[in-house]
This record gives C-alpha cells, structure tokens and sequence, in this order.
C-alpha cells in the first residue's frame, strides 16, 4: 500500500506539513523496497533513513511546540517518544529475522497507521495554536 500526502494531512502549518510529506514518502520508499523484495542492504538503508527522519522531524516539532508555550507539550513528547520506542523494537526484530514479510505488515499496521492518526489528531492541534497565537 501507497500512502499519498492529500488535504486530509495537512496541518496547515508548512515546515510541518514539509517534514511530514517527507515522512510519508520514507514510507512509502521503505514498502515499495520490501514489495520489490531489495535487499537486505537497501532496506536497511530505507529504515535508516526513515528512523532517523522520524527523531528529526520529532525533535524539530517539539522544538516549535515549546517555542509557542503549547501546553501539551508534555503529553505529546510522551507520544512522539512512546513511538521511538516501537520503531526501535520493530528495527531490533527485523535485524534479527530479517522477514520483509512481517516487515511490511508492521509498517503499515504500526508505523504509517500511528504517523496517520497522529497527523490527523494530534499535529493538527499543534498547527491550530501556533497558528492562533501569531
Ligand atoms: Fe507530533
């Protein structure tokens, strides 16, 4: 499955929604790479990227998020970090199995669907009070 950046995503806000589109087509890269059966170098590589992308793009929104006084911040860091640590454990697995298979079932039934939700939620909130406090 494809996942496509449309309105439904977006917060509004341009350096997020930038960040996030970016995020979205990690994604994507990463299951068309375990779709087209690449190997075990080049999937490594497109986890890689999308981890590291992911604490980037984490680090960046928190830094707005405190930058504007948000005041859940706390509870919304706990999220972004609850996540870390369920990408950290899927990475682990897949280092240790290697089975694009399950793979690709934990991508898109954990990762996108918790990234998608969470835009959809969370980010959108975050948007609207930085946008009303300018
Ligand atoms: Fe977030």
């Amino acid at each position: 499955m494809i996942y496509t950046f449309d309105k439904s995503l977006e917060t509004g806000n341009t350096a997020i929604d930038t960040q996030h589109k970016e995020l979205i087509d990690a994604m994507n890269n990463l299951l068309t790479a375990c779709a087209q059966g690449k190997g075990r170098e080049e999937i490594k590589n497109t986890i890689k990227f999308l981890v590291d992308y992911t604490v980037k793009h984490f680090n960046d929104e928190e830094k707005l998020q405190k930058q504007y006084n948000y005041p859940d911040y706390a509870a919304h860091k706990k999220l972004h970090d609850d996540f870390k640590e369920e990408v950290k454990k899927i990475v682990e697995e897949y280092e240790q199995d290697g089975t694009s298979v399950v793979l690709t079932f934990k991508i898109n039934n954990i990762i996108a669907s918790w990234l998608i939700k969470h835009i959809k939620g969370e980010d959108k909130k975050v948007a609207a009070f930085i946008k009303n406090s300018k």
